[in-house]
Parts: structure tokens; C-alpha cells; sequence
């Protein structure tokens, strides 16, 4: 970044969304990046939009499009599904030649799944700079393919934005350097905010006959889909059990993953959904819009989720969260978040502690504001016009770039001053 700033004045970004958690995170950076624009801001930005594909159902990637305004993808890598070699693999192999032929300044990724280590370390390898927007989340499992992705993305890329103070001290921990880490907030929540007025006008509680004449009746949601929850016969049976007995109290709604509904059916638990079914309701996975007016008038979220359990927190909801860990423990003790693991007796404590929870005024953490896409542009353009000052300096013995990748190649690379953007 900042190399091509003799010849060429803007900063061309290609932003990476692959799978369903993406989309919502994306979706304020490039309407950030359109504000920065349109207020004639320096340097100006051009924005390419790839998707991978890594999902690529209606319900798990267009509805969030259409949902969210987002433009369609300018490049779609139609990766689709895989073992997470083979999808890591092909992400890798069709994303590089788009680089090879866009030459872009900055290649921004968010999250931690697949999509976001393939494109890292695709970038990295051709000496492009890397962004990393929610960078230094840390669940200490790693097990868990997401810590692996986290690990491996935050330590190659160039610019780690944070939306928490604890991000910040892993990745010092980890030994990077404080001057790539910026905590600007969360982006997750900048598309809450943004869209939660527009929710209210979702059909979906009507539709599923949660709210009628008489009011709205209580009930629960739940979303699964861990390969640690779901992809054992005995762990996924022994919620399924937990379940039955909460929805003797409360109806559990269940927007299910394709993955999950994939392994009731192979573990022949399909069944467990299928009595009465408007205490039980497994349904298809709902767009942006209706799962945010679901989430907002439950009782209670069971989730395996990371970013549910943030949602939940700026909901004021109490949230279960299936799991030992979580790599997002500001929601435990700033929000509405409990770890209750997958037995059947800790969920069905956490459900009791969550009736319990008088619907308090929820805590924001620090800039969760719906502001940080803004931040996080501004700092980008910063950095960038940062970089090229110094480039453009005579003397550039005392050059002291923020920008590791710019720092990791001599200045004025030969490919850099010949180098000709396509015009889009
Ligand atoms: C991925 C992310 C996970 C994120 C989740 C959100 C990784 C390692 N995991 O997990 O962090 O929380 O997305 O949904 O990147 N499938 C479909 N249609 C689709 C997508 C997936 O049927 O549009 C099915 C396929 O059978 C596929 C399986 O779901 O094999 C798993 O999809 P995959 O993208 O590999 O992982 P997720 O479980 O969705």
C-alpha cells in the first residue's frame, strides 16, 4: 500500500466475504468506504467486492445480499463446499490470479472462517497488504477450526482492527507489534444497528404464530452447528434431549444450518423435531431481517454462534452459549452471555438462570457503537496517506512506515512503478 502512490492516486481494495457471518461485517465497510468517497475524502477508494462462495444457498448468502443492500460480488470464486483443505485449497488457487490481475493496495478480510486464512495468506504471498477486521479474537481451542484461522490470518496480516481491549492483549502477546493493532470496535454491530429499526417490520414472529391478538407468546432460538456439537451421534442426541425437556416450557424455534440438518438426518434424530411442532420447530435458515426480530423478543438464544452471542448482548437477551469457550468474553462479563457447555444439565441451568434475568437496560461495550466501518476507513485512508508521504520523500533513510508490508519489500519494487491498474 502506498507503493503505487507516484503513479496512480486512489487505493484499491478487494473486500472478501465466503461464508453467512461475513456479509453483516462487509456490509458497513463498504458503505463506509462509499461515505468516505462521496464526501471527497483522500484517497479516494476503489472497492472490488469477491465472494469465494464458500456459501452459496439462497438462505445462507443472497437473502443476506438482499437483506443487507449489499452490491452484488464483482468476482464470485464458486468455491462452494469441501474437506477444509480442499476448500482452503481452492479458495487459494482461484483467488490468486484475480490479484495477479486486479493488483489491488489492500486486500481487507473479516472474521475467521476458511475464506479469511485462504485470502491471507493468497495476498501475503504476492506481497500484498492484508487487513484483518476482527482481528485478535482468541478462544484458546484449538480445536476449533475458526482458532486456527484467527491464529495463522492475525499473524501474517498487516492491519489487525479490534472490537475489544482483550483482542488487543492477545495480540501483543502473541508478539505483534502494537502499531498494526487498532481498535476501532465492532462492525457486527454497526449492521444491528443500522437495520434494527427496519426488523420491526418483519413478519416472522406472525408467520410462526408467536405473536397474535393476544400478544406475544415467550419462547426460545436456537442455532447449532460446531462440528464439536453436531457432528458426534451421542453429543448431538444428548442436546437434542435437553431440548425436548425446554420446550415442555418453552417452544424452542430452530432456524437449522444445512450442515446440522444434514447430521439429524444421518444420525436419525430428525424425529426429535418432528412431534408437536409448535413446541419443536426446526425451520430453514432465515434472512438477516427475521432472525434479528426473532432474536430481539426471545426469552432466551442457545447458540454455538460466536457473533449471536454478540448480537444478544446489544439485544439485552440473555444467551446460552453451547460451548466451553468462547474466543468473545466481553460477552460473559459486559453481556448477556453464559457458557454452558453441551450437557444436559448445565443447559437446563442456563435456561433456569435466563428466566430469571429481568430485561434490564443491556450494556454497550466500548464502541459497539455502530460507528467502527467508519474507523476503521478513516484509519485505512490514514495509513495509506501516511505511506505515501513517505514515499514520495527524497531521503528515505529515516522512512518509518506503520505498514509491515510495505516495511517486508524494498520501496519502489520495479513491478510497483510499472505496474498498470485495470481500470474497473
Ligand atoms: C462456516 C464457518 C464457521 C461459521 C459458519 C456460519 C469455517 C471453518 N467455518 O461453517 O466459522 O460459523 O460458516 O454458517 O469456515 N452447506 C450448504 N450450503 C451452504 C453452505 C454450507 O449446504 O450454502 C453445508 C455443506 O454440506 C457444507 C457444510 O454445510 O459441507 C458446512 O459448510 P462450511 O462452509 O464448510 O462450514 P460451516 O459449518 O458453514
Amino acid at each position: 500500500m502506498g507503493a503505487f502512490k507516484e503513479t496512480v492516486d486512489g487505493m484499491k481494495i478487494i473486500l472478501v466475504v465466503g461464508a453467512r457471518p461475513n456479509f453483516m461485517k462487509i456490509a458497513p465497510i463498504l458503505e463506509a468506504i462509499e461515505l468516505h468517497n462521496e464526501k471527497g475524502r483522500r484517497p479516494k477508494m476503489d472497492p472490488i467486492l469477491v465472494h469465494t462462495g464458500q456459501h452459496y444457498d439462497h438462505t445462507m448468502s443472497d437473502s443476506f445480499f438482499e437483506d443487507l443492500g449489499l452490491p452484488r460480488p464483482d468476482i464470485n470464486l464458486e468455491v462452494g463446499s469441501g474437506s477444509h483443505a480442499e476448500q482452503t485449497g481452492k479458495v487459494m488457487m482461484a483467488f490468486e490470479p484475480i490479484l495477479q490481475r486486479e493488483r489491488p493496495d489492500l486486500v481487507l478480510v473479516v472474521g475467521d472462517v476458511n475464506s479469511t486464512l485462504a485470502c491471507t495468506l493468497t495476498a501475503k504471498k504476492l506481497n500484498i497488504a492484508v487487513a484483518h477486521v476482527e482481528a485478535g479474537l482468541r478462544s484458546g481451542d484449538m480445536t476449533m477450526p475458526e482458532e486456527i484461522n484467527r491464529k495463522a490470518t492475525d499473524a501474517i496480516a498487516d492491519f489487525l482492527f479490534t472490537t475489544d481491549r482483550i483482542a488487543d492483549a492477545h495480540l501483543v502477546k502473541e508478539g505483534i507489534p502494537n502499531n498494526r493493532i487498532f481498535f476501532e470496535g465492532n462492525v457486527m454491530i454497526d449492521t444491528l444497528v443500522k437495520h434494527r429499526e427496519r426488523s420491526k417490520q418483519s413478519t416472522i414472529l406472525e408467520t410462526l404464530g408467536l405473536r397474535n391478538g393476544q400478544g406475544l407468546h415467550p419462547y426460545a432460538v436456537l442455532t447449532l452447528h460446531r462440528p464439536s456439537n453436531v457432528d458426534e451421534p451421542g453429543t448431538l442426541s444428548r442436546i437434542c434431549e435437553a431440548l425436548q425437556e425446554i420446550s415442555l416450557r418453552l417452544p424452542v424455534i430452530f432456524p437449522c444450518h444445512p450442515r446440522t440438518r444434514a447430521r439429524l438426518d444421518q444420525f436419525g434424530l430428525g424425529d426429535c423435531f418432528d412431534g408437536d411442532s409448535s413446541r419443536m420447530r426446526l425451520i430453514s435458515p432465515l434472512g438477516y431481517l427475521d432472525f434479528l426480530q426473532l432474536n430481539s423478543q426471545a426469552s432466551v438464544i442457545l447458540t454455538d454462534s460466536g457473533g449471536i452471542q454478540e448480537e444478544a448482548t446489544i439485544l439485552g437477551i440473555p444467551c446460552l452459549t453451547l460451548r466451553e469457550n468462547t474466543e468473545r468474553p466481553i460477552t460473559v462479563t459486559q453481556g448477556t452471555n453464559r457458557l454452558v457447555g453441551n450437557k444436559k444439565e448445565t443447559i437446563l441451568k442456563g435456561v433456569e438462570w435466563a428466566m430469571g434475568q429481568a430485561g434490564g437496560t443491556p450494556q454497550r461495550p466500548e464502541k459497539w457503537d455502530g460507528r467502527a466501518a467508519e474507523r476503521i476507513v478513516e484509519r485505512l485512508a490514514q495509513i495509506d496517506r501516511m505511506n505515501s508521504a513517505k514515499f514520495s520523500r527524497e531521503d528515505s533513510a529515516d522512512w518509518a512506515p506503520r505498514n509491515a508490508a510495505v516495511l517486508s519489500r524494498p520501496p519502489f519494487q520495479p513491478s510497483d512503478l510499472l505496474s498498470s491498474r485495470t481500470p474497473r
